[in-house]
């Protein structure tokens, strides 16, 4: 389903026209609240499936209608996904329901317009992380900033098996994650320009939260 452009690399960017198709209606200007978020519950499936690479699968056997023993492979890690609200709801809500069994930890995470520094006013993660495969929602990297304050919050709770699932990165933010946790993967289905002055992504979409909630 999806093309991971240098598998190898710590940062894995996924093209294909569907996923390509939809961004571009992201960012559009003109684009109603319903659309932003009817686009992103096309992309979310093709990162999820590319965030998943790492997971531990085993082989189980089992019958078919028509063969007994039949050799299937699995998931077999307990799988926790960690939305950094509010935007990380709306890469969360297409994903949940295509592994029911993922645990859900949230974090909230809140952007002062003029630091750029975030605040935490939620930290509701489960207990005993340290075996899961943690995957961190956030459609946004910009600074970076919100997107290290949530590793070293779910680190902070013992998880070990770290990756992020965003949808749009500046440089900058990529950096700044890659400096502060080089052990975690990023995966984005695009990697911009820059940041501006106000510490939003070029060409980017705007506030993802505003958009994804209708409070602009
Ligand atoms: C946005 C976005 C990220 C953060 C990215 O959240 O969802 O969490 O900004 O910026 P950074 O990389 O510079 O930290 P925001 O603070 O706007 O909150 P919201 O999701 O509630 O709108
Ligand atoms: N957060 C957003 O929602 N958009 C940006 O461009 C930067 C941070």
């Amino acid at each position: 389903m999806n093309q991971v452009v240098n598998p190898n690399s710590r940062v894995a960017l996924i093209s294909n026209p569907l996923v390509e198709h939809s961004l571009s209606t992201m960012r559009r200007k003109h684009t109603t609240d319903a659309e932003f978020r009817g686009a992103l519950n096309v992309i979310a499936p093709h990162l999820f499936a590319a965030a998943l690479a790492d997971v531990k699968m085993k082989t189980s056997w089992w019958d078919t209608p028509v063969m007994d023993h039949v050799e299937m492979s699995v998931i077999n890690d307990r799988v926790l996904l960690v939305p950094v609200l509010r935007a990380g709801l709306g890469l969360l809500t297409p994903i949940h329901e295509l592994l029911p069994g993922a645990s859900v930890g949230h974090i909230g995470l809140v952007r002062d317009h003029t630091s750029l520094k975030a605040t935490c006013y939620l930290n509701k993660l489960p207990s005993g992380i340290k075996d899961h495969f943690v995957i961190i929602l956030d459609p946004m990297i910009a600074t970076g900033g919100s997107g290290c304050d949530a590793i070293d919050l779910v680190k902070s709770s013992g998880a070990t098996r770290i990756c992020m699932m965003s949808l749009l990165c500046a440089p900058e933010g990529i950096n700044r994650v890659y400096e502060q946790h080089p052990d975690v993967r990023i995966i984005t289905a695009a990697i911009d320009s820059h940041l501006n002055e106000k510490g939003y992504i070029v060409p980017g979409l705007g506030d993802a939260g505003d958009r994804l909630f209708g409070t602009q």
